[in-house]
């Protein structure tokens, strides 16, 4: 069984614990919390005798786990993955890993220095057999004209910018928006199905804390284009389409694909698709630890660099959008910006 520890105790870390526990190959043992009732609160939901911490030294330090799942607000992904590559321990991160290609290369350097250490983003729906399914059925077409693909869903966390607030999903300071939270799986479509984008646009409709609340990006390759539509302030139902000739991809969402359809342009549909994992973190938490399980092997070490790449990938094209749309995080300031606000205030 691999040894489990987590930051963060919200409910994603619930339901990657469940998943974890429905593969029968982890077992929870270590809690982080800035606080250690919340930290209590959060093992009682699970049984099992877990050690608990409040510091991350400590954490890292003592915690008998083999890998950490780290879903904390987006700008602490990075500081935090540090810790435990230096304390030996495998990473899953939670999307996205980090906040621009400074800290991806940082990280990945890091990797370099510590291949005894594996890390993983959670881009949890590139290892449904879904997603699978497309990936395969681009491969049949004979040429891709383009897609459409839509990620748009209400967060409950934009009650409280309307009521004048900044909670850290969509705040500056901590990496949030749109396009860095719901466009990771739209970027990660594209990167896959498509490769790299030779430009990009992001027409972003920012919100008063600095980020963006909604947007339309468009990815450009060689002979057509990917649009993206993005909202965590309205709720869409469009499916997701990709263009070959007469035929047409089908998928009945662009992340969550429950249904995919090859549509011929002659009124005949061939389903792609197989009934999915009822919990969509079951995937990842099996390939994950299927590579750990295997890791002196040279294809669990391929797979690791191959989903890295990936990562570096989505992260520098989020950068771009982020970029084009003119939004600044705190985590992009260079050292003489920092010190410039601190004596401005
Ligand atoms: N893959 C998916 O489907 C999926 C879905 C949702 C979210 N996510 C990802 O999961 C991560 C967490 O998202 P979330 O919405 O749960 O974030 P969040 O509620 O803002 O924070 C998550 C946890 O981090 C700790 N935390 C909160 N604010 C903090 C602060 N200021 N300083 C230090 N720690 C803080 C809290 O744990 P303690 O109070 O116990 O310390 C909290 O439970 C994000 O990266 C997000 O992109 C992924």
């Amino acid at each position: 069984m691999l040894k489990l520890g987590i930051i963060g105790t919200n409910w994603i870390t619930e339901q990657f614990i469940n998943a974890a526990q429905e593969t029968g190959k982890w077992q929870l043992t270590s809690v982080y919390s800035r606080t250690l009732q919340k930290a209590q609160e959060f093992g009682e939901k699970f049984n099992g005798d877990f050690e608990y911490f409040t510091d991350l030294a400590a954490f890292f330090a003592e915690g008998t786990f083999d890998a950490v799942y780290i879903a904390s607000p987006n700008s602490l992904h990075f500081a935090q993955a540090k810790q435990a590559i230096l304390a030996g321990k495998d990473v899953i991160v939670e999307k996205p890993a980090c906040s621009n290609p400074t800290e991806m290369q940082e990280l990945v350097a890091l990797l370099e220095e510590h291949p005894e250490v594996f890390l993983f983003e959670a881009a949890r729906h590139v290892h449904e057999p879904n997603f699978k399914a497309v990936t395969k059925a681009i491969e049949g077409l004979n040429v891709v004209q383009g897609a459409t693909l839509t990620y748009a869903k209400y967060s409950s966390r934009y009650d409280a910018v309307l009521a004048g607030k900044e909670p850290n999903i969509f705040s500056p300071a901590f990496s949030g928006g749109c396009v860095q939270d719901l466009g990771v799986y739209l970027v990660y479509d594209a990167v896959v199905w498509f490769g790299e984008p030779d430009s990009v646009d992001y027409h972003a409709v920012k919100l008063p804390t600095g980020v963006d609340g909604s947007g339309v990006a468009s990815l450009h390759y060689d002979g057509f284009d990917v649009t993206l539509n993005l909202s965590k302030t309205f709720n869409s139902y469009l499916p997701g389409e990709i263009y070959g000739l007469k035929d047409t991809i089908r998928m009945d969402h662009s992340s969550d694909l429950n249904k995919v359809e090859l549509d011929d342009g002659n009124g005949h549909l061939e389903l792609l698709s197989v009934a999915q994992k009822k919990n969509p973190m079951t995937a990842e938490a099996e390939e994950f630890a299927a590579v750990l399980n295997d890791k002196s092997s040279p294809d669990a070490k391929q797979l690791e660099k191959d989903w890295l790449v990936y990562a570096v990938l989505v992260n520098k094209v989020l950068y771009q959008l982020r970029q084009s749309a003119q939004i600044k995080f705190k985590a992009d300031q260079t050292a003489a910006e920092i010190e410039e606000e601190k004596n401005e205030s």
